[in-house]
């Protein structure tokens, strides 16, 4: 099985991240998948961007959970990273998936820190919408949340996401029914990768943005490597 390289946020190294623009981008260069974050506007439309606060990418301030989809649309959502990206604005989920639905994996992270109503139900409704079951992985650091999205749709495919090393990680990720297991890289070691894949789990990292890391991972064998930089991934993984 070939390691695939996913955009993280898209593709966050060169494009503001999580937004049209670096989406495309990562469907042009040629990236297996991406990665990126939702959460719930105040009207309850399923949105496209990591923070909770609008404060760091968005010309505006505040929660998300607190504006309607028109009153963030009136803000831009990429002249934080460059003038020349003024134009973007926060994207939906389902723009999002018009534009990476072709990909062969699409990893939705619930980012519900913060109480989000039904969040689970819309984003599972949006990926049936697109007839996108096959493709995604929904992931979340609230394991509470993985634990409804597999009630809700037990075939869904779920990534249990740690923050930093724990004991026993796979057997904890098989005994609540999920499917992968999504670490921060420096917590990947050859045993958890092993461990991970006789339980029959994924073993996916995040976020590798240095070369010697993403070789290191691909001679681990681990199943997805979440990179900011889709080229320098790409070119390392082809050469092998
Ligand atoms: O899903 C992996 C990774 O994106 C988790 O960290 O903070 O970049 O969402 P963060
Ligand atoms: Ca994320």
């Amino acid at each position: 099985m070939r390691t695939k390289i996913i955009g993280h946020r898209g593709g966050a190294a060169g494009y503001p991240e999580n937004t049209l623009a670096a989406f495309k981008k990562a469907v042009d260069f040629g990236a297996d998948g991406v990665e990126f974050d939702v959460q719930l506007t105040r009207d309850g439309e399923v949105v496209v961007i990591h923070d909770e606060l609008i404060d760091r990418t968005m010309t505006g301030s505040g929660l998300v959970k607190d504006y309607t989809l028109a009153e963030l649309r009136e803000m831009s959502a990429g002249e934080f990273f460059s003038p020349e990206f003024k134009a973007e604005k926060i994207p939906t989920l389902a723009e999002v998936l018009k534009v990476v639905k072709g990909l062969e994996v699409i990893n939705i992270e619930l980012k519900n820190y913060l109480p989000y109503p039904r969040l689970e139900e819309k984003v599972l409704k949006l990926v049936d919408q697109f007839g996108l079951r096959e493709q995604v992985i929904i992931s979340s650091f609230n394991h509470y949340s993985l634990q409804k999205i597999k009630r809700l749709q037990p075939e869904m495919k779920t990534g249990c996401l740690l923050m930093s090393k724990m004991i026993n990680a796979a057997d904890y990720a098989f005994k609540r029914g999920f499917n992968a297991l999504h670490l921060h890289f420096l917590t990947a070691d050859q045993e958890v990768v092993e461990k991970a894949h006789f339980m029959g789990l994924q073993l996916n990292v995040y976020t590798v943005n240095f070369p010697d890391a993403v070789a290191g991972l691909l001679e681990k064998k681990v199943d997805m490597i979440m990179t900011d930089d889709i080229e320098m991934a790409l070119e390392i993984r082809d050469k092998i």
